[in-house]
């Protein structure tokens, strides 16, 4: 059995050269995921049908032969088992029709059931059951702090101040709202590891919006349980965006990897995560910039990488206007080829 070089790189061990795959892998930028988008007719219908949500989610493996598949959904999903309502409208990211921003509202949340998951089950059973041996299955969810910035802001925030607002008058309130998504997320990783997914990864997309001091006291607590709640389970990534200033906080995370974004040296990482590998980083927006600039910061990003514990990734969710010529570059510079 070949355990694929993610799993080793997870692991620590030498591999012949770093796993790659990217975050929103699937997506807009693919012709074959437009086409199957606009026949299910709404996004949400592409992550809960077991049979669509399989095929996105093998799109960019067959196309680029990346080291890992990450399932296809998002990371508001689960939120509709607490009784969160959303959409996904074609421009502007999701929106909640009504934001959470109270206390009484955090407390309103309904306790997740084990129920409504059948689907998601069923899209790791076929997804895995495709996949070449050596290519890695990824479960995710969000992190606490970010579900609870899209539950109070009601939608993508520039500067989360309602959230902020919310955690520095209500603190105690808030904790307990993120200890109640911190539990949810957990039980909804365990679903999808014992439907076989081999790694986990939580992303924290808006870790670093906050301080070093409000993101250890307020958002580090929840994070922690919610990892080690999966302590003995799989390989654990947690993206942290932002989060040059969170390195010492993150290093006491219960993870095998931290994945960063372009304003964090790989070096720096590495060295102040002692015992993770590091996963990252190259700029989303590099490769809207033609092959030779792709090639000159990949080269650049691989020479500030550790030699073991290193998975080459974006540093943030690749970008729809992508040209897939850019991804065949960016590929063919990790993997060493002219
Ligand atoms: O390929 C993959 O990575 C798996 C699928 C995936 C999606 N969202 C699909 C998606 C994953 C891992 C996510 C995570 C996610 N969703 C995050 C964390 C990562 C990050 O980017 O910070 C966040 C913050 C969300 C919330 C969210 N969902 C936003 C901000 C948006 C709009 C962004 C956009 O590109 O329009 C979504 C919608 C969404 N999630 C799309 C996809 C493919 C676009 C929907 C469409 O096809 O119209």
């Amino acid at each position: 059995v070949s355990e694929g070089r993610l799993l080793a790189a997870l692991r620590g061990a030498q591999v012949d050269r770093p796993p790659v795959w990217v975050m929103r892998q699937a997506g807009r930028y693919l012709p074959e995921y437009r086409r199957v988008r606009a026949a299910a007719g709404s996004f949400l219908r592409l992550c809960t049908d077991p049979e669509l949500a399989a095929e996105v989610t093998l799109q960019p493996i067959r196309r680029f032969g990346f080291d890992a598949a990450i399932i296809f959904s998002d990371i508001l999903l689960p939120l509709s088992r607490l009784g969160v309502e959303f959409a996904f409208p074609d421009e502007g990211g999701p929106r909640l029709p009504a934001p959470l921003a109270t206390p009484e509202a955090w407390n309103r949340l309904e306790a997740a059931g084990d129920g409504g998951m059948a689907h998601l089950a069923e899209t790791i059973a076929r997804v895995r059951a495709a996949l070449p041996e050596d290519v890695t299955l990824i479960g995710f969810a969000g992190a606490p702090w970010t579900l609870a910035s899209y539950l109070v802001e009601g939608g993508t925030s520039r500067d989360h101040a309602v959230t902020k607002a919310a955690l520095l008058s209500s603190p105690e309130a808030f904790d307990r709202l993120l200890d109640v998504l911190a539990d949810a997320m957990a039980a909804y990783l365990r679903v999808q590891i014992a439907a076989g997914v081999q790694v986990v990864q939580v992303f924290d997309s808006w870790a670093g919006t906050l301080s070093a001091a409000d993101y250890r006291r307020h958002v580090l607590p929840s994070l922690s349980g919610l990892l080690r709640d999966l302590d003995g389970t799989v390989p654990r990534i947690v993206y942290a965006g932002g989060s040059v200033h969170l390195l010492g906080e993150l290093s006491d995370v219960s993870c095998e990897a931290v994945s960063v974004d372009w304003r964090t040296p790989l070096s720096q990482a590495a060295e102040l995560l002692p015992g993770k590998a590091v996963q990252g980083n190259l700029d989303p927006a590099v490769l809207l910039a033609g092959p030779e600039a792709i090639r000159e910061a990949v080269v650049t990003m691989l020479a500030t990488a550790p030699t073991r514990g290193y998975v080459a990734n974006l540093g943030h969710g690749i970008l729809p206007n992508t040209p897939i010529a850019s991804v065949d570059a960016f590929l063919a510079a990790v993997r060493g080829q002219q």
